[in-house]
């Protein structure tokens, strides 16, 4: 899909949004599990975008809901499959994610490091529960896109999980998507 094909996907599906956001290799790199990995790209090709988002923003209104749609390309840094950053909400609030299209993983983390991995897929809702970590992975060979919904004064803590990851990894070994431990997660 072209660019502007998909602003108009996003279009059609959540109507007007407040925020889109690009996210390209270049600011994933201490998010990946390989960094070396991912400056080898850098050199090697153009900042590629890993993930976008389009989103309809309430800020921090109480009892009001965020929602969006995020498109996750197809890719890998060494083993691992491309993914976003991952956060904590500030608040203790669930989210709704919806899956649209394309095959992925919802990795879930709470906040004493027990993990719970579910597929996203067309159909399919994935629930994430108050005050637990959730990255999303695209283990497909296309875009990954899904909704998702939460509350508007949810807030988002990135810094946990810049710091101390996740503590499994989401990686292709021998065609097949498996889950590992990471050996730099720090609890
Ligand atoms: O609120 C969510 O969980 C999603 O909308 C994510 O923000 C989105 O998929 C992008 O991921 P991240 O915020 O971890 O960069
Ligand atoms: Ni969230």
């Amino acid at each position: 899909m072209s660019f502007s094909a998909e602003i108009d996907t996003a279009k059609r599906i959540i109507g007007s949004y407040t925020n889109h956001k690009i996210v390209r290799l270049s600011s994933l790199v201490e998010y990946f599990s390989e960094p070396a990995e991912v400056d080898k790209m850098l050199k090697d090709k153009n900042d590629l975008i890993v993930y976008e988002y389009f989103e309809k923003i309430f800020k921090n209104e109480e009892k009001n809901m965020n929602f969006g749609l995020t498109i996750i390309y197809p890719g890998k840094v060494g083993k691992e499959y491309f993914m976003t950053r991952g956060h904590f909400h500030e608040k203790s609030a669930a989210e709704i994610y919806i899956g649209l299209d394309g095959e992925g993983m919802v990795l879930m983390q709470s906040k004493t490091g027990i993990v719970e991995l579910q597929p996203l897929k067309p159909n399919t809702v994935v629930y994430v529960p108050p005050n637990w970590g959730h990255r999303t992975i695209n283990t497909g060979k296309r875009e990954l896109v899904f909704l998702f919904i939460y509350p508007s004064d949810a807030g988002h803590d990135y810094d946990i999980v810049k710091e101390k990851g996740f503590a499994k990894l989401v990686v292709e070994e021998n065609g097949r998507v498996v889950l590992i431990d990471n050996p730099k997660y720090r609890r």
